[in-house]
């Protein structure tokens, strides 16, 4: 015990542990060494950000999805899945309602849809620049080449986020179909990066056949990327997938890696995510007080809500949801902190 706290103490120091510490810390940690770890982690963050949540308002444009991962429930091969489509004045109108609630930054998000074209997503991007100059755009519609990267990035997106979902090769092919790779995935990550943008890697906690190695492996990964964002949520079964019987990963063990990730990298942007929020009633607000500093409501219209989901008894897809915003800032408040209402970009360390 006493062990864990100076491994603790070392990770706040020298923002990074070497393999076998991260291993020895997720596999022994306790009640006592978590609240150790998150009172470093909520001190960092209000240090950073003193008691402001950025807030992202998340508009799930379409359900249609060319990939097959394993775990997801929109996943190609899920023929029961009611699939929509949202148009670019659906989606412009999605952002005037976010940006009168006071969003000042928009995550599009959806599946690899073909059907929108590199034109067309850099025609969407663009009016929502036009119509919202000081609003920033994030990105997250899955694995493009550079120069599609590049064509969106120059028509004013300002970040992307694309989980790594695993770090280890061996690992992610267990979750995917042999056309997708790990390979392919950190090579957009890095494409991303190098154009420019605001980039969010991350990976699910407790998915099919991970090993704590893995998840210190993700840690090691992340640190090496030094990405912007980083998005993690408990795996959470869907009962139409491959891995419908596998069971759904550790609230403990998802607030810990917040933390963890709290101390190495200071000024990271970390959401509470709705996955987190799915497996407990307050997991977003745990969240929060384990380190996390950002939440995404969802903006996408109440009738499409129903048509996206991922995972089982996803929260906010009821008729009482259409107002997350006030909602998760009331969640806020409970618990002391507050939402911002500017773009919340990175702000890099002084050095
Ligand atoms: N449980 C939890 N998270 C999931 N995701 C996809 N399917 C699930 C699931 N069953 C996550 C993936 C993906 C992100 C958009 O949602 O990490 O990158
Ligand atoms: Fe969506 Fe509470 S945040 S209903």
């Amino acid at each position: 015990m006493g062990n864990l706290k100076e491994l603790i103490d070392k990770l706040e120091n020298k923002r990074i542990l070497s393999l076998e510490e991260f291993i020895e810390l997720l596999s022994n940690f306790t009640e006592e060494t978590s609240n150790y770890l998150f009172e470093k982690a909520r001190n960092t963050s209000k240090k950073y950000f003193g008691n402001k949540i950025y807030t992202r308002g998340l508009i799930e444009f379409t359900n249609y999805c060319k990939n097959d991962c394993f775990y997801c429930g929109i996943r190609r091969s899920n023929v029961d899945v009611e699939r929509y489509r949202l148009s670019k004045e659906d989606i412009l109108n999605c952002c005037e309602n976010g940006y009168e609630l006071g969003f000042r930054t928009f995550v599009l998000q959806g599946g690899e849809d073909l059907h929108y074209s590199d034109d067309y997503i850099v025609e969407i991007v663009s009016e929502i620049k036009k119509r919202f100059p000081d609003t920033a755009i994030t990105l997250s519609i899955g694995e493009k080449s550079y120069e599609s990267y590049e064509k969106y990035y120059k028509a004013g997106a300002d970040r992307y986020l694309l989980r790594h979902e695993t770090a280890n090769f061996k690992h992610y092919s267990m979750l995917h179909p042999e056309n997708q790779t790990a390979k392919a995935r950190q090579q957009c990550l890095r494409d991303l990066k190098k154009i420019g943008y605001q980039v969010g890697a991350g990976f699910m906690v407790g998915s099919p056949y991970q090993t704590i190695e893995n998840i210190a492996e993700d840690l090691i990964f992340i640190n090496d990327l030094q990405p912007q964002m980083v998005g993690i949520g408990p795996f959470i079964p869907h009962h139409a997938t491959p891995f419908s019987d596998f069971p759904q990963g550790s609230l403990d063990m998802t607030l810990f890696l917040i933390g963890i990730l709290r101390l190495m990298i200071p000024n990271l942007l970390i959401p509470a995510t709705t996955a987190l929020g799915t497996i407990d009633p307050n997991g977003r607000e745990k969240g929060i007080l384990a380190g996390a500093n950002v939440v995404m409501p969802n903006l996408s219209p109440v009738k499409v809500r129903k048509q996206y989901l991922l995972y089982d008894n996803k929260i906010c897809t009821g008729e009482e949801a259409a107002e997350c915003r006030f909602c998760l800032a009331n969640r806020m408040k409970k618990i002391g902190y507050e939402l911002a209402v500017d773009r919340g970009d990175f702000v890099p360390l002084e050095k």
